[in-house]
């Protein structure tokens, strides 16, 4: 098959969160399948693409907003891992650094933005020789393209026979615009209609995505459960449930040969899942980098988390009181709302010894975090999936987390006995609940048998094949003749 992923994330040039390292790691599994696959995105400000080998194309595409005849910059590359990736710069994305905006505000005009790109990438097909068999959309910045496809259909009928898939990797963040924005992307008023994209008196391109995709598939079992109910579907569970009533999760993998603990260049020590010592290395140099107490006996906590009110790490520190009269340290990595990161900052200037917190974006740290930390907190409200828990099992860190999401379908808990399962799961969204599994989590810590709950947890599979075989069988469904 003939692939093109469309994503607004692509690691390493434009990772926010998650759907970066996806956007980059699951389409080489499905090269790795033998499948012909392509990325997407856009040329953000100031990226050096130049070091990578990336070329620009003497071509540009040329498309029409609502304003007039605009053109975009192709970019194209290999990046290491093989993945052919084609950047396309468009006005108000390749002029400014941001992704969807600056610090904590996103961009007054997004729906322009994301707008330029998404006629960018419906113009960078026309192009094309030969067009895909299947265009994968990510998140809602390419909630237009299928009726972009549409329109483009009526000239080049080519485009009738392009099947899309949507992945719904996060249902908080649904691209609401006024309806006079259609206007401004060169769309007809018909697009504003009830039955179309209206949404409470906006559009929403999530719900352009959810009526236009041919497929809507989201990043977890349990949460594709949990969005079809009025408490977790962000307004949108209504449409969902009429329109994707049988919505599916597939859950995300992770790349693990970039995130191998055995050959991870970022770490000070190697180590595998039978050679633990290498482990313990990693925490004593973490220590002694950010200024934490030398002990290594303390139970040391990570989290690495956009801080957005999803993560709930507002009850982290609201349960720090509690946590930190327990020998343990708390390293926190994480950017985002302000009034949080000036607590944690508090925190962290209170109890020097016992607590750090930086919000750097800064890949190299978080990898030593996931290898140094005994447990790993991920206290989410909600999370369509989450890596975090992932990276940090396959780094032997014992994941601490919420009972939703994708957390539920990636943690399993611990009985007392250390026997089965992989970390530990706590129901109520409450500082309380949080603290009794850390409570816990101590009491593992002290268990002879503790070092085999690192190894069963680092031994576990969440490697990529599975998903990117499972995303293959739903293209293969598509295209199949009957569903023509
Ligand atoms: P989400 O996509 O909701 O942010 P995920 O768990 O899917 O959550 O992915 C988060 C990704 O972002 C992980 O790769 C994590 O390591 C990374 N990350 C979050 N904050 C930072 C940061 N400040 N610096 C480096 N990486 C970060
Ligand atoms: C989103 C979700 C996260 C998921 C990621 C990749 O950002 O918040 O849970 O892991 O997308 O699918």
């Amino acid at each position: 098959m003939d692939i093109v992923h469309v994503s607004p994330e692509l690691a390493p040039f434009s990772k926010i969160g998650g759907l970066g390292d996806v956007a980059a790691a699951l389409p080489v599994a499905q090269k790795a399948a033998g499948h012909k696959v392509t990325v997407l995105s856009p040329r953000y400000g100031g990226l050096d693409t130049t070091a990578l080998g990336f070329a620009r194309r003497l071509v540009k595409v040329k498309f029409a907003m609502g304003s007039g005849p605009v053109s975009a910059d192709v970019h194209e590359g290999r990046l290491p891992s093989g993945l052919d990736v084609v950047l396309l710069g468009v006005p108000g994305v390749s002029d400014r650094p941001g992704v969807y905006g600056e610090g904590a505000s996103g961009y007054p005009d997004n729906h322009l933005r994301f707008g330029a790109f998404a006629r960018a990438v419906v113009g960078w097909l026309r192009l094309q020789p030969k067009l895909p068999e299947v265009l994968h959309l990510h998140d809602w910045t390419g909630g237009i393209v299928p009726a972009l496809l549409k329109e483009a259909a009526a000239e080049d009928p080519r485009f009738a026979a392009v099947k899309t898939v949507f992945t719904l990797h996060n249902l908080a963040h649904q691209g609401r615009f006024s309806p006079a924005t259609l206007a401004d992307l060169g769309l007809g008023a018909q697009y504003a209609a009830h039955d179309a994209w209206e949404f409470y008196g906006d559009i929403s391109w999530m719900k352009a995505a959810v009526l236009g995709a041919d497929e809507v598939v989201t990043v977890s079992p349990t949460y594709a459960r949990e969005v079809l109910t009025p408490a977790m579907g962000h307004a949108m569970d209504g449409i969902l449930k009429a329109q994707r009533p049988n919505l599916e999760g597939i859950l995300n993998g992770i790349d693990t040969r970039t995130w191998d603990p055995a050959t991870d260049p970022h770490l000070a020590v190697h180590f595998g899942p039978s050679v633990l010592v290498g482990k313990r290395r990693n925490k004593t140099a973490l220590q002694a980098r950010l200024g934490l107490a030398q002990r290594p006996e303390a139970a040391v906590l990570g989290l690495v988390a956009r801080l957005d009110p999803q993560k709930g790490v507002d009850l982290v520190v609201e349960a720090a009181a509690q946590l930190v009269r327990q020998d343990l340290q708390l390293v926190v990595q994480g950017a985002g709302d302000p009034a949080l990161s000036a607590a944690l900052q508090s925190l962290a200037r209170a109890l020097p010894d016992r607590v750090f917190y930086t919000d750097a974006r800064d890949e190299a740290l978080a990898h030593q975090i996931y290898a140094a930390s005994d447990f790993f907190l991920v206290p989410s409200r909600f999370e369509p999936c989450g890596l975090t828990q992932m990276y940090a099992m396959r780094y032997g860190a014992v994941p601490i987390v919420r009972a939703t999401g994708g957390l539920v379908d990636t943690v399993i808990d611990l009985d007392p006995s250390l026997q089965t399962g992989t970390g530990f799961v706590f129901e109520a969204a409450s500082a309380e609940a949080l603290a009794g599994a850390v409570g816990r989590a101590l009491t593992a810590y002290q268990h002879p048998g503790f070092s085999q709950v690192i190894t069963r947890v680092m031994r576990q599979d969440h490697g990529w094949e599975r998903a990117a075989r499972h995303y293959l069988t739903r293209y293969e469904a598509l295209l199949a003749p009957a569903s023509a």
